[in-house]
């Protein structure tokens, strides 16, 4: 029996997980509200309250599961990349709990563990799992990446943003707008009652498979200014309009360099990771190719799309079965590729 303790603590969600022989028994996440009046993450903060949350968090997911300390095989962390004093607590956390129980430490790459969400199943949980290889649209706040996923432990990134990433553009035309943060579920609900075409924004002309993303966001930025120099109220009466088209923009280039990517590598297998995936109009630019391309596409449940332990228990399960432990020794990093 292999039972998996798994922490994430990379941003500002703590969160652990339990998993028994590649069945999700709990997935446990505390989310900080702390930074929304900031409008955006406060690294300090986080890890203060990383310190607070990561006792309850894990105390929670082992009752809901069911399993005693000395039951778990091996502790999974999250090493990187991430914010450096979040990802401390965790580790720190991690490595103590191993140390003390004389159990193995294993490692995971965040980003891995985003594309591994695809495979993290409960019990009752049938979704067909994507067949390697696959493409992975990893979206997120701080990531936007197509990657080839040819195994759990073989991945290649085929483009990624050169700047900003999408979920960041998304939060950024929120606070332009004036809106609350995380400003992608608002422009995302926003977006769903006005006019898509009403307005279009510069999209950029990036070689190969990269993105970038902080050209539309100084294009949003100057036709505002100059909405405004004759009507005051410009963004509260368009805000819809406004956001759908925005959102329309940033689907459209994601969209475009996915199509390219299945173009040139031949896969038909297609999966959406990290929180962005929640977009409506990007779900529903997955379904129309699902449709019209024949496309297989894999859109997983919400609770394994942003931040969380289950995928990174999923991950350090795989690479437990392979005996591939972290030395205790080993430093949290926070920037890294694949
Ligand atoms: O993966 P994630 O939870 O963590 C970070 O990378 O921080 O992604 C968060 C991002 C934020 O930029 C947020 O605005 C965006 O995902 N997001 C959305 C939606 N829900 C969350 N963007 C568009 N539409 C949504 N419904």
């Amino acid at each position: 029996m292999l039972t998996i303790l798994a922490i994430e603590s990379s941003c500002d969600d703590t969160s652990a997980a339990v998993l028994r022989d590649g069945i999700l028994l709990s997935n446990v996440t505390a989310s900080q509200s702390v930074h929304e009046k900031y409008g955006g993450v406060v690294p300090e903060l986080a890890s203060r309250a990383h310190q607070q949350n990561i006792v309850p968090v894990v105390d929670t997911a082992l009752k809901e599961a069911g399993v005693r300390r000395e039951e778990i095989s091996a502790i999974a962390v999250t090493l990187g990349p991430g914010l450096l004093g979040s990802l401390l607590v965790g580790v720190s956390f991690a490595k103590g709990m191993a140390l003390s129980l004389g159990i193995p430490l294993v490692e995971v790459n965040h980003l891995q563990g985003h594309v591994l969400a695809h495979f993290v199943r409960t019990a009752d949980d049938k979704r067909p799992v994507p067949p390697y290889p696959f493409l992975c649209l990893l979206v997120s706040g701080g990531n936007s990446q197509i990657i080839r996923v040819n195994a759990p432990s073989d991945m290649e990134i085929l483009g990624q943003t050169i700047d900003d990433a999408a979920g960041e553009a998304l939060d950024k035309c929120a606070k332009i707008m004036g809106l609350g943060y995380p400003g992608g579920p608002i422009i995302d609900r926003l977006a769903r009652q006005g006019n898509a075409n009403a307005y279009s924004f510069a999209k950029p002309t990036i070689k190969g498979l990269d993105y970038s993303f902080s050209g539309l966001k100084t294009s949003f930025l100057y036709f505002l200014r100059d909405q405004l120099e004759t009507d005051p109220n410009f963004i509260n009466t368009y805000q819809n309009d406004l956001a759908a088209s925005f959102e329309r923009t940033v689907v459209e280039i994601l969209m475009q360099k996915l199509d390219r990517a299945v173009r040139e590598t031949g896969i038909r297998h297609i999966a959406l990771s990290g929180g962005v995936s929640a977009n409506t109009a990007l779900r529903q630019a997955f379904i129309d190719r699902q449709e019209r391309k024949g496309w297989t596409v894999y859109i997983p449940p919400f609770a394994y799309t942003t931040d969380n332990a289950a995928m990174i228990a999923q991950a350090g399960y795989y690479k437990a079965q392979s005996n591939d432990f972290c030395p205790l020794d080993k430093p949290a990093f926070a920037r890294t590729t694949i």
